[in-house]
């Protein structure tokens, strides 16, 4: 059978807390981009992985991110797409609701790899319980210094915030979700 990578550890009860993320290897990926690599190695190695988007294209991800001008002299933020507003569709409430830390990981180094120091969760308004999950796992991250000002010590500052949004399906599209 092929090993889960994503939902690997959502059956650990309480793999929603800080706590129990943190013993499963959680948040390895922060301490490893954020102390021993520069943004720029960040973006190769995601690259080279081969990681691609889950938006339904199915893009890139490294190839993408390299796309993108170097951030000097002006504020980026990241924008996590968590409308999933296809009918059926749950993979995103699932990974959110179960292992909300692993969603954050991500944004922590992929804000960190884009140079962004405000990104935001479009997360859509009829989850408004996974809303209330992540805030409370986000709460946690900052109480144990990954979110917040120099972060793990790097220097790197970063907030974080989930927005919700209107539960219209054209806000899934990214150019609505921003003007949204
Ligand atoms: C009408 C419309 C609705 C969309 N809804 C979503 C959505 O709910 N979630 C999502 O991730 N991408 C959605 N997409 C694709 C996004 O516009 C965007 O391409 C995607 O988030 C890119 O992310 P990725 O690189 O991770 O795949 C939608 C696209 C269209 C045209």
């Amino acid at each position: 059978m092929a090993k889960k990578l994503l939902l690997e550890h959502a059956d650990v009860p309480g793999i929603a807390s800080y706590e129990v993320y943190r013993k499963h290897g959680g948040y390895a990926s922060v301490e490893k981009a954020l102390k021993t690599m520069s943004p720029d190695e960040v973006v190769e190695e995601v690259k080279k992985s081969g990681l691609r988007g889950r938006g339904g294209a199915g893009f890139p991800t490294g190839m993408k991110w390299s796309f993108l001008a170097k951030p000097e002299g002006v504020e980026r933020h990241l924008v996590c797409n968590a409308d999933e507003s296809e009918p059926g569709t749950f993979k995103d409430r699932y990974l959110m609701e179960k292992i909300p830390h692993l969603l954050i990981e991500g944004m922590i180094t992929s804000s960190y790899a884009l140079g962004a120091r405000r990104s935001y969760i479009y997360i859509r308004g009829e989850f408004m319980y996974v809303l209330r999950i992540l805030e409370k796992a986000i709460a946690e991250a900052y109480a144990n210094g990954m979110l917040g000002k120099n972060i793990l010590g790097s220097g790197y500052d970063l907030d974080l915030v989930v927005a919700p949004g209107g539960g219209a399906y054209i806000c899934g599209e990214e150019t609505a979700l921003l003007e949204s």
